[in-house]
């Protein structure tokens, strides 16, 4: 099967990208052809300042070939290095109706929140859906707040089969529920654009700042407690071993156990589980002109592939 998927270069990557996400991507590129890039075009919908857009592109390659991308079986590249899914995003855009762009929520979301939203960020799902098509994708691993914009690739895809012949494969979301959606420090969404988030690689002082603020509800320290609508726990629930988990849940319910007490282990927990990729990142961050090779390679990849999609499109719809 080949998989794909894409991050947006729009902040550090934190907790939320790598359990909601790129987790699954790592783990999928052992049995399976991986695709996966750095969505710096889309990424340029929300406006970002050319001086941090370059530094984030460059740390969210160096995190994940920390973290374990395996460059040499895996095509990872940059999505401006490979032009082509805008030629594809245009074809599909001339099919794709207004209608099913102006009920896509990221879109109404900017809208209701009163910010005047550019023309890129209501054509953002039909980029996505070239990203996706141009790969003949079968699977998409991502979190539950891109379960929207799969859908729509699905239908952009098969009204373009339906008028033109089958060009390209129908692609499947794959979305763990118990990581769908990973709460940030404020309770919402764990997000780059809502700044609550704890990222991958924070120094361990900073994710134990983090993890003290994280809203909790006022109930005392004698009081019983619900696990289950705990943010605290929530997160725990990701880093902790099965009896470490049952020992915290029976301590909530029982009462007695404060959230001081439990932040303080959450934090521990969290730094020890990236712990082991820490020197890596450190090494990649001395290296930069590795990291671009890598994703200079993976582009020409990557253009090959696509390459071949777009030339049947373009000929199906009358460009050849
Ligand atoms: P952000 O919202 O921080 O800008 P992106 O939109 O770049 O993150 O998302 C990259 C990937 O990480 C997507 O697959 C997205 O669904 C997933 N993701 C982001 N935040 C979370 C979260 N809080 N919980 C689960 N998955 C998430
Ligand atoms: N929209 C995705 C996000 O914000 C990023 C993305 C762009 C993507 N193109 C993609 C994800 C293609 C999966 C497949 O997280």
């Amino acid at each position: 099967m080949r998989i794909l998927s894409g991050i947006q270069p729009s902040g550090r990557l934190h907790i939320g990208n790598y359990f909601g996400a790129m987790r699954q991507h790592l783990q999928l590129q052992a049995e399976h052809e991986g695709y996966y890039f750095i969505a710096d075009y889309h990424a340029l919908t929300s406006n970002p300042q050319p001086k941090m857009l370059r530094e984030y592109i460059l740390a969210v390659a160096m995190d994940y070939l920390a973290l374990g991308l395996d460059c040499n079986k895996t095509v990872f590249w940059r999505q401006s290095d490979v032009p082509l899914v805008q030629e594809l995003a245009w074809l599909l855009s001339c099919i794709t109706p207004m209608g099913l762009l102006q009920r896509c929520v990221s879109f109404k979301d900017k809208v209701a929140q009163g910010i005047s939203a550019n023309h890129g960020l209501f054509a953002y799902p039909v980029l996505q859906a070239a990203d996706i098509l141009a790969f003949q994708s079968n699977l998409v691993p991502v979190g539950a707040d891109q379960k929207q914009h799969i859908e729509v690739t699905r239908d952009i895809a098969i009204r373009f089969n339906n008028e033109f012949g089958e060009i390209f494969t129908i692609p499947q979301d794959y979305i763990l529920e118990s990581v769908a959606v990973v709460p940030g420090i404020d309770g919402r969404k764990m997000s780059k654009s809502y700044d609550n988030t704890i990222e991958i690689f924070e120094p361990a002082g900073s994710v134990k700042k983090k993890v003290m603020k994280i809203v909790t509800d006022s109930t005392a320290v004698e009081q019983p407690k619900n696990p289950e609508k705990c943010n605290v726990f929530a997160l725990l629930k990701l880093v902790a071993d099965k009896d470490e988990l049952a020992d915290w849940e029976k301590r909530y319910r029982r009462g007695g156990t404060g959230y001081g007490e439990v932040k303080k282990r959450l934090a521990e927990l969290l730094t020890a589980y990236f712990e082991p990729y820490y020197q890596k990142r450190i090494e990649l961050e001395k290296d930069k002109n590795y990291v671009m090779d890598v994703l200079r390679q993976g582009a020409k990849k990557a253009e090959a592939v696509a390459r071949q999609t777009v030339n049947k499109a373009k000929q199906a719809v009358g460009l050849d």
